[in-house]
């Protein structure tokens, strides 16, 4: 540490040069992110309430209220009622939420096991290793959508539960939620979605006309939700939610924070101290566009990916790993050979992709930081290193 420190002129130089070479979405060049760039005006306002901790409800009642109101708001969204959540640092965390609830249903089960599909998020094995729950992985389709016959042939007398995806990670493919619904109901076993991506594009698909597969609170097998503002949202880093159905199991899980500033609080989230202005600047975004808006932005994305879809389909040497449903392409090569070559070339060029290489595919996300002219020059890069290896 400085004995003394920087004068701000020296340090905003020195902060310049350090961030320099970190990647700005409206370079163009950011073809493999869930997340984007920020509307100007929620930028503004995160900043001016950067110092609220809504971990203390007692010090930020009014941000505390808000943020009940937007859960309830995203809950009809989701064709819920009587839904309970709250603002998360993101997927990750709604889905630990999740399973922890899911593991608590089921205490007796000595060896708990919860299904996913190979398509799942490494969360879930992020939250295997926490909560001691054992994940069974469902085999995909050659489409590479779920097999829902293998979800069925897994479940056994230490299942505790079952993992839908609405929109997966890799090629943002949603997972049949109706069928896991009635499995679950079925075999009595907890259903979480994860819609950490799909949650805030699926919604907006439907009122554009798409035909969409029920995923969400309409099926009535399905426990919880996590769905992510920060991703599709236009939500500012961190911000994710968790949707839950039923509050008393909620209840039961909390653990009394007996010290803050406002008075004593139960929390069920995993961080204690949770960022205020990342709800008031969702809040403040999901007034902004309202529907309108958000069909706007959802109807672009979507625009552009049948663009880049037309696109590679014109590119000799590479294909589309799967039909894509929402804005998310998998590209691979015509023969099926090892893409990583190809990828490490666009890499050179300063593309900055998802490389999946379990699957042999390179992940490109037509998120609203995205353009036309961006996809076109990407695929002409392509081109040019197609023809030269
Ligand atoms: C389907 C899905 N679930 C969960 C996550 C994890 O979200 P986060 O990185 O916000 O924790 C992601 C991240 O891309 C995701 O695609």
């Amino acid at each position: 540490m400085r004995k003394v420190g920087l004068d701000i002129e020296e340090l905003e130089l020195k902060l310049d040069a350090q961030i320099s070479n970190d990647c700005d979405f409206n370079s163009g060049f950011i073809l493999g992110s869930m997340c984007t760039e920020p509307l100007e005006f929620t930028r503004e306002i995160y900043a001016r309430y950067l110092h609220i901790n809504v971990g203390d409800k007692g010090i930020s009642p009014c941000t505390a209220k808000i943020e009940k109101k937007l859960i309830s708001d995203i809950a009809r969204l989701f064709h819920g009622t009587n839904i309970v959540g709250n603002f998360t640092s993101g997927g990750t965390e709604g889905n630990i939420i999740a399973i922890r609830i899911a593991r608590k249903y089921k205490v007796n089960v000595k060896k708990p096991q919860i299904i996913v599909s190979e398509a799942a998020h490494l969360s879930f094995e992020k939250l295997a290793d926490l909560i001691g729950v054992k994940i069974v992985k469902a085999k995909l389709n050659p489409d590479l959508t779920l097999d829902i016959n293998d979800v069925r042939t897994k479940i056994n007398k230490n299942t505790i539960g079952l993992v839908g995806i609405a929109g997966t990670t890799g090629l943002g493919l949603i997972d049949p939620i109706s069928e896991l619904g009635e499995i679950a109901e079925e075999k009595d076993l907890y259903l979480h979605v994860d819609a950490a991506f799909g949650g805030f594009i699926l919604p907006f698909m439907l009122e554009l006309g798409y035909s969409i597969p029920k995923w969400d609170f309409s099926v009535k097998g399905v426990n919880s939700i996590t769905a992510d503002p920060h991703k599709m949202g236009m939500g500012i880093i961190p911000a994710g939610t968790f949707l839950i159905r039923n509050d008393e199991i909620l209840e039961k899980l909390t653990f009394l924070i007996p010290y803050l500033a406002g008075g004593a609080f139960h929390h069920f989230n995993l961080t204690g101290t949770r960022p205020g202005a990342a709800i008031i600047a969702f809040w403040a975004t999901y007034n902004y566009l309202g529907m309108e808006g958000y069909k706007k932005i959802v109807q672009k994305c979507l625009e552009n990916t049948q663009f880049l879809k037309n696109r590679i389909t014109e590119i000799k040497g590479v294909k589309l790993r799967t039909e894509p449903q929402l804005n998310v392409i998998g590209l691979t090569m015509e023969d099926n050979s090892d893409i990583s070559k190809i990828y490490q070339e666009l890499k050179k060029q300063a593309w900055r992709l998802g490389e999946f290489k379990e699957l042999n595919f390179l992940r490109i996300v037509c998120m609203p930081h995205v353009k036309r002219e961006h996809l076109e020059r990407f695929c002409q890069n392509l081109e040019s290193i197609l023809k030269k290896n």
